[in-house]
């Protein structure tokens, strides 16, 4: 090995854990006691900087029916440790190439990963694919990871039941630093599509995500205890959140990304756990939200165990199609039956821009800012804002409450008295 760029080439193939940790990356099952290293693995080297693995090089059958997470007692595909070290690392996830034809060479296919429907087999709170502790992988290839929940999602609990047990998310990514993901598609996850945790330095962008309106938990992009994200350039229809972006974030910038169905883009839910990290510094820019639930949406728990604060927020030339809550700031989420306490929320809101917001509102309050009693917002700014209704009849109305807003240009609905 040696090399700088790493291929994995990948057919068809049904349930794949895909692990990458600091000692290394492999294919493996969750399940598996410690990772079998492949020492002679039948890699093909392509170019200087390449290796391809076909899987089908290691027994895999690629049908799309076969377990191919172990072949022969071993896990698939082990690339060594050694490689932990090198700087950039890639994973291109893509199928055979097709064989040449009338002397062109065909652009390759794009792989095509399915996770096992068998919960049994995922670990506690695990992903199904996870890359932790490295720096500088780049995930790319165009290829899908396709989490299979239509069958999962009944066993999910946690629309009802605040100590739920999680179900695998698509695609984990914990502790990175220096991480690029571009081109690739997830679709029905089991839970959240991709999630990052405590990661550095984070550029996503060209990425599909698609799961059915009506599929739990379903959330595009979590990120939590991250800095330095960047997503750009994405289509995200899922059956929650478009992106949220979690506690404990710093400089987080979201741009170019078309949402719907879903929840629209949402800061938080935050306040829920004790100790939870502040939130500065999100931009979210130049969005499209199309038959959303919400458009922006700032989500604060009710009697929130300990104090936190998110400031410096700037939401900017976002559209709204038919969107039922186009701007939302409520600070008494509880999305269960009944909260355990009325007390208000200890997260503190300050520093938040809304700039250039126009389109449609399905329900008729497109603008609803509902502070924390207990910690009222302070300096929310609402500059030019166009909201219409969708059915065209009477004018949206806004709704506040401990919160005084700074308003300037154009404002429809009319302010809050
Ligand atoms: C990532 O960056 C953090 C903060 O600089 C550092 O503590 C950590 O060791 C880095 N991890 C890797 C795998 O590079
Ligand atoms: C607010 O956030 C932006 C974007 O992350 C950052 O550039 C700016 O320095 C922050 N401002 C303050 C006052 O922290
Ligand atoms: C808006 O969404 C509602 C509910 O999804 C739908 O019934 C209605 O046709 C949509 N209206 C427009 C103008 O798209």
């Amino acid at each position: 090995m040696g090399t700088d760029i790493i291929g994995i080439k990948l057919l068809y193939v049904l349930s794949f854990f895909f692990c990458v940790n600091g000692r290394g990356l492999g294919l493996a099952s969750s399940g598996a006691n410690g990772v079998q290293m492949l020492e002679r693995s039948p890699a093909e080297l392509k170019g200087a900087n390449t290796h391809l693995f076909n899987v089908r090089s290691f027994g895999a059958q690629a049908d799309g029916h076969t377990d191919d997470r172990r072949v022969n007692g071993l896990e698939l595909l082990i690339i060594q440790p050694a490689q932990a070290e090198i700087n950039p690392k890639w994973v291109s996830i893509l199928s055979h190439e097709p064989s040449q034809q009338h002397g062109r060479r065909p652009a390759p296919q794009q792989g095509y990963l399915k996770a096992t429907t068998d919960l049994s087999e995922y670990g506690f709170s695990a992903g199904w694919i996870e890359f932790g502790w490295m720096k500088g992988l780049t995930l790319t290839g165009g290829g899908t990871f396709d989490g299979q929940g239509v069958e999962a999602w009944p066993y999910n609990k946690c629309p009802i039941n605040a100590n739920c047990k999680l179900l695998p998310t698509n695609l984990k990514f914990i502790a990175m630093n220096k991480t690029v993901v571009r081109g690739i598609t997830s679709v029905n996850s089991k839970f959240f599509h991709i999630a990052l945790v405590e990661c550095n330095n984070f550029k996503g962008s060209q990425i599909k995500i698609s799961a059915p309106e009506n599929s739990p938990n379903t959330d595009g992009i979590h990120i939590e205890r991250s800095s330095g994200v960047y997503f750009s350039r994405s289509l995200i229809g899922t059956g929650d959140d478009c992106i949220s972006v979690g506690q404990g974030n710093s400089q987080v910038t979201i741009t170019s990304i078309t949402c719907g169905p879903g929840h629209g883009i949402s800061v938080g839910s935050l306040g829920k756990y004790p100790n939870e990290e502040d939130v500065s510094g999100l931009v979210v820019k130049d969005c499209t939200m199309t038959g959303t639930t919400n458009g922006i949406r700032i989500k604060t728990w009710a009697n929130s165990p300990d104090s936190s604060e998110a400031t410096n927020m700037t939401f900017e030339n976002i559209v709204m199609n038919n969107v039922t809550n186009p701007i939302i700031i409520d600070q008494a989420y509880c999305p269960f039956m009944s909260c355990a306490s009325k007390a208000p929320s200890r997260v503190k809101l300050s520093d938040i821009y809304f700039k250039n917001i126009r389109g449609t509102s399905l329900s008729a309050v497109a603008v609803t800012l509902k502070c924390s009693r207990g910690t009222p917002c302070q300096n929310i700014y609402l500059q030019d804002v166009h909201l219409d209704l969708s059915s065209g009849e009477k004018h949206a109305t806004s709704s506040c409450r401990n919160v005084r807003v700074k308003y300037s240009g154009t404002q429809i609905p009319p302010p809050c008295a």
